[in-house]
């Protein structure tokens, strides 16, 4: 195997999830697909009816099992169509973020943001900035790495 060859085999073992909102970001990730936009393939998408049905712990056992990244998306403020569980979803997410140091993790594995079901090049955008940053920062060694 040739040193580029084994630097892809690094590449493709990246593994991260998305939780998307059902509503807004779900259909942005679709939009983005219809409209043929270019997008990383190492992201797995779990449909969330809303990102306030969203558990900090399905992000924190993730990460701390070894996947690499976690992208949460839904619908931005004011928009959210339980009204204000995109509100929950940010304070809770928010505590969440500073609270992976602690639990040895890099915060940087993690990031929440609003994305609409029009915003497909947003979409395409967060998608390719996230999945870059993961790849830069390499494999998660999760529970391994003790
Ligand atoms: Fe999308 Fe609540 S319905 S975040």
């Amino acid at each position: 195997m040739t040193e580029g060859n084994s630097v892809l085999a690094k590449a493709r073992e990246i593994k991260i999830i998305g939780f998307l909102c059902n509503w807004c970001s779900y259909g942005g990730a679709d939009t983005a697909g219809v409209c043929r936009f270019k997008q990383p393939t190492d992201l797995r998408i779990v449909r969330i009816p809303c990102t306030g049905r969203m558990d900090p712990l399905f992000a924190a056992k993730s990460l701390i099992y070894g996947i690499d990244g976690v992208l949460v998306s839904g619908c931005h403020p004011k928009d959210c169509h339980y009204a204000v569980g995109n509100l929950y979803a940010r304070r809770r997410l928010e505590v969440l973020k500073h609270f992976l140091p602690f639990m040895g993790i890099d915060g940087r594995r993690f990031h929440y943001t609003w994305v609409s079901a029009s915003e497909g090049q947003l979409w395409q955008k967060t998608v390719t900035e996230f999945s870059d940053r993961i790849h830069r920062l390499g494999p998660n060694p999760g529970l391994s790495r003790t």
